[in-house]
């Protein structure tokens, strides 16, 4: 298949009528048996930062490996050296336009556990969501894509484009492995568009077309001070304390006007161009309601940029976590012999995650006394995307959400990152990248009690058929 790209190439002419009837009707007929199977995904506990749940990533991967093939499509399970890549194929004609579709099957883990109030892998509805870890992110997502190919294969027998999927189950730990994957299997990898629905819609009821994700540089501090734990009546005033040493030179990465403090961080930073800013400023955000929905009194970060500048367009740094000595019931006199924190920082075109990780690391050494012993690693490292806007593809895109969603969506970075997407850019060459939340901001996505709106899930089925047959169309030369 050819690679079109330009404007001038395409002939385009998109009429989403061109939906079958009885596919939508076939969708709707089995909306609740879609529910059940994502029920039964969602029980799987696919954790994949602890190696505990290793079993139960491949139970998942071979979940989902199983329901490609009875879909008709040729699917196997890739090793990597730690968790399995779902890949399949469905071939409908050369003369037809590819399109890869790339998920995570991985889940986050679901701690703090007793915050949940049906347990986190045991999916429960309840007033019209299903509630359970995964259930946005990422496994019911996913499966509008296996829903809407069941649909539209039971109905007309066919697909109409050439499908490859790429599930992965790493995607929550940074993707490791999977850009050797991509070096690998460029050629089978090779597509006109890639679809990924792992964000959501700018509010619930306002659909969205993602072009921007932030980048993200991961590291992990660890200060050793004495051997051991030491009496702090003995020793204390001789030895330094390797958790003073810590939260002092975490206090030093930030100013108090939000702005991080480590030299160079906003070297390649991009400022956003003022029509961007304005078309940003035009979106709805209800302050009232998002501190309500967060908890929170107040909002901070710099100043002259807004909220939705602050969440999706500039750079950040926060402290995951934090830990080092007693912090148990009663009182423990003592110096700690170690001390820890994992920090990461958003990062935003044209930031790199490696420059970035190299300036910080130099910072903390320049400011860290001699006293200590600091080693500092980097865990993640995730470069910005932003993806052209101006392109079919889009086009395409925006009228399949409008036939799923029934509205026009709104253009809109996000502030998170799935870290294979520079890399699809890079490694496959595909610059048609069309990211498609169908779920919802509030959906507590890494959260206690996240969940998915079964109706958003269903108009994420619809608009995946939409986007098959818009694609199909868009591309026609
Ligand atoms: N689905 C998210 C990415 C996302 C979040 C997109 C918010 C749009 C809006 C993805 O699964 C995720 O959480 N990614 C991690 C990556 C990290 C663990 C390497 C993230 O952004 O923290
Ligand atoms: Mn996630």
């Amino acid at each position: 298949m050819e690679k079109i790209f330009g404007m001038d190439t395409i002939h385009y002419k998109l009429e989403i009528a061109m939906v079958p009837h009885r596919v939508v009707d076939e969708i709707t007929a089995n909306r609740e048996r879609y529910v059940e199977e994502l029920a039964d995904f969602l029980r799987i506990p696919s954790v994949s930062t602890e190696s505990e749940h290793a079993a139960d990533i491949r139970q998942a991967a071979i979940w989902l490996a199983k329901k490609l093939q009875r879909l008709g499509f040729q699917a196997e399970l890739h090793e990597t050296p730690r968790h399995p890549v779902v890949c399949g194929h469905l071939l409908a004609d050369a003369r037809l336009p590819t399109l890869l579709i790339y998920g995570h099957y991985d889940v986050q883990p679901p701690d703090p556990l007793a915050e949940w109030i049906t347990p986190p892998f045991s999916p429960s509805i309840r007033e019209g969501y299903i509630y359970a870890r995964g259930a946005t992110d990422n496994k019911g997502q996913c499966l509008t894509y296996l829903a809407a190919m069941e649909a539209m294969l039971s109905v007309t027998g066919r697909l109409p484009l050439n499908v490859k999927v790429l599930i992965e189950g790493e995607e929550e730990m940074g993707s490791p492995h999977l850009g050797q994957f991509l070096q690998e299997n460029r050629e089978f990898l090779h597509t006109d568009a890639i679809a990924i629905s792992d964000g959501s819609q700018f509010a619930s009821g306002i659909p969205a077309i993602t072009y921007g994700l932030r980048g993200l540089c991961y590291l992990e501090i660890q200060i050793q001070g004495p051997s051991f734990d030491l009496h702090s009546g003995s020793f204390g005033g001789l030895v330094a304390n390797p958790v003073q040493v810590l939260v002092e030179i975490l206090s030093r990465l930030k100013n108090p006007d939000g702005t991080v403090a480590i030299p160079g961080f906003y070297d390649h930073v991009v400022e956003l161009p003022a029509e961007e800013r304005q078309e940003m400023s035009a979106l709805p955000v209800d302050e009232g309601q998002l501190k309500k929905y967060l908890g929170i009194d107040q909002f901070v970060g710099e100043p002259d940029y807004s909220l939705m500048e602050r969440r999706t367009a500039r750079p950040t740094l926060d402290i995951s976590g934090i830990w080092g000595g007693f912090a148990g019931e009663g009182t423990k006199t003592i110096i700690p012999a170690k001390a820890g924190a994992k920090v990461s920082m958003r990062l935003v075109p044209n930031q790199h995650s490696s420059t970035v990780a190299e300036r910080c690391k130099n910072f903390i050494h320049s400011i860290a006394p001699s006293a200590v012993k600091i080693q500092i690693s980097e865990m993640h490292g995730s470069d910005p995307v932003l993806i052209e806007r101006d392109q079919p593809a889009m086009e395409a895109a925006a009228k399949a959400i409008e036939f799923g969603f029934g509205k026009r969506p709104v253009f809109i970075r996000e502030g998170g990152s799935i870290p294979i997407v520079g890399l699809f850019k890079e490694v496959l060459e595909c610059g048609s990248i069309l990211l498609l939340g169908w779920g919802s901001p509030d959906d507590g996505a890494h959260s206690p009690n996240e969940r998915f709106s079964l109706e958003d899930f269903h108009r994420g089925i619809c608009s995946v058929a939409g986007l098959f047959y818009a694609l199909r169309e868009c591309y026609k030369t």
